[in-house]
C-alpha cells in the first residue's frame, strides 16, 4: 500500500507519485498517532477535515464535519479555512473547490471516483442535450464540473424534491446522471422529466427478493432506502431518503428495527445517535460486500495524514470551468436557503 519511503519528497517526486498511484505513497513514521497528528496539522495548516457518511467510522471520526453531500457542500460553501480536505469521492472535493476557487483543496486519494458520475460523459451528455435544445438542464451533484457547467440547477438526494417542484411550470426538463432518483423525483413531483440512463454501483446491488424475504422475517422492523435504489425496492420501502434523512428517521421513529438499504458506512452515526435500535443492512444480489461503495473506501487515515503533511493531491480546475460550473451551485444553494431546507 505504501511503498514509498522518504523524509521529505520535493515538489517533482510528489506531482510524480500522484500521477503514479493518486495519492501520496509514503509510509507515515513507525508508531505515529494518526489522530493527534491529523489534528495538529489541521490545526497548524488552517484546515478543515470534511467527511461523507460513506467514509470509514475512524475518518468520520475524526473530521470536523460529517454530512449527506447537500451538508457537505453548504459546509465548504461557507469554511472560514486556508484548507479544504475533502473525504469523500472526487466530485464532491471538485464542488468544493468550484465553491472555494482560491483555497487549496485536497483529496486524499485522486482515483475516489464514482460509478454514478462516470456513467455520464460530458462529450455524450452534450450530444444528448443538444436533442432537446428547449430543456432545462437539472443535475444530480453527483457530476463532474463538466456537467455542472452544462446545467441548470445542481440538486441533492435531500433537496432534489422541492427544488424541481419549485422550477417554473413552463420549463420541460432534463434529469441527470441517475435513473433512479431521476424516476423517484417524477414520481413524487409529477413534473415530466427526460432522463439520463445512469445508475449508482453500490444502490442498484440490493436484492429487492431478498428484502422481501428479510422483511418477513423482521415484520416489525422499517425499510428505509436511497433514491438512489432501484424502483421495485423503492416501491416496498417505509421512508425514502438521503443520508442525513435516513439518519434522522432512524433517530426520530418509534420503531427498533431497520432494514437500511443504504452504503453502511451510514450505520456508524446511526448506532451513536440510537445505539439501543437495531440496524439490519439490506442484503445485495451477489454473497459480495458489493453495498460498500469502493471509491469512497479508497480514502484511508494514512492517506489524509499524507495529503495534509505534503498539501497533496489537490483539486485543480480551469477558471472558466469553475464559473460555468459555479452557477447552478449557486441556484441549488439559493433555492434550498429560500425553501428551507438549510440553515442561514
Ligand atoms: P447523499 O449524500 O445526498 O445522501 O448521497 C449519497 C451518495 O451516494 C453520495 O455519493
Ligand atoms: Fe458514487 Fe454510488 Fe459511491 Fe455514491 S455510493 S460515490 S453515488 S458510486
Amino acid at each position: 500500500m505504501f511503498p514509498q519511503s522518504t523524509a521529505s519528497p520535493t515538489p517533482e517526486e510528489i506531482s510524480i507519485w500522484i500521477h503514479d498511484y493518486g495519492y501520496i505513497p509514503v509510509e507515515p513514521p513507525l508508531g505515529v498517532d494518526l489522530f493527534s497528528e491529523i489534528q495538529r496539522l489541521k490545526k497548524e495548516k488552517n484546515a478543515v477535515l470534511l467527511a461523507h457518511y460513506y467514509q470509514d467510522a475512524d475518518i468520520q471520526d475524526i473530521a470536523d464535519f460529517v454530512g449527506d453531500s447537500l451538508g457537505l457542500s453548504q459546509k465548504a460553501a461557507e469554511t472560514k479555512a486556508d484548507i479544504i480536505v475533502f473525504a469523500g469521492v472526487h466530485f464532491m472535493a471538485e464542488t468544493a473547490k468550484i465553491l472555494n476557487p482560491t483555497k487549496k483543496v485536497l483529496i486524499p486519494d485522486i482515483n475516489a471516483g464514482c460509478s454514478l458520475s462516470d456513467s455520464c460523459p460530458p462529450a455524450a451528455f452534450a450530444a444528448f442535450k443538444a436533442k432537446y435544445p428547449d430543456h432545462k438542464v437539472v443535475s444530480y451533484i453527483n457530476t463532474s464540473a463538466a456537467i455542472k457547467a452544462m446545467s441548470d440547477v445542481i440538486v441533492t438526494s435531500s433537496n432534489a424534491v422541492p427544488i424541481v417542484q419549485a422550477l417554473p411550470a413552463d420549463w420541460k426538463l432534463i434529469f441527470a446522471p441517475d435513473k433512479n432518483l431521476g424516476a423517484y423525483v417524477i414520481r413524487k413531483t409529477g413534473r415530466d422529466m427526460v432522463l439520463w440512463e445512469g445508475v449508482c454501483m453500490v444502490h442498484t446491488i440490493f436484492s429487492h427478493q431478498k428484502v422481501r424475504s428479510l422483511r418477513a422475517q423482521y415484520p416489525d422492523a422499517e425499510l428505509i432506502a436511497h433514491p438512489e435504489c432501484e424502483p421495485a425496492l423503492l416501491e416496498q420501502a417505509d421512508f425514502i431518503g438521503s443520508t442525513t434523512s435516513l439518519l434522522n428517521y432512524v433517530v426520530q421513529s418509534p420503531k427498533l428495527q431497520f432494514i437500511v438499504a443504504t452504503e453502511p458506512g451510514i450505520l456508524h452515526q446511526m448506532k451513536q445517535r440510537a445505539p439501543h435500535k437495531e440496524l439490519i443492512q439490506a442484503p445485495s444480489e451477489y454473497s459480495c460486500s458489493c453495498n460498500t461503495c469502493p471509491h469512497m473506501k479508497l480514502n484511508t487515515l494514512e492517506k489524509i495524514y499524507n495529503a495534509l503533511l505534503f498539501e497533496a493531491p489537490e483539486i485543480s480546475l480551469p477558471s472558466e470551468l469553475i464559473e460555468a460550473a459555479r452557477r447552478p451551485i449557486d441556484k441549488m444553494l439559493e433555492m434550498s436557503r429560500s425553501l428551507g431546507l438549510l440553515r442561514g
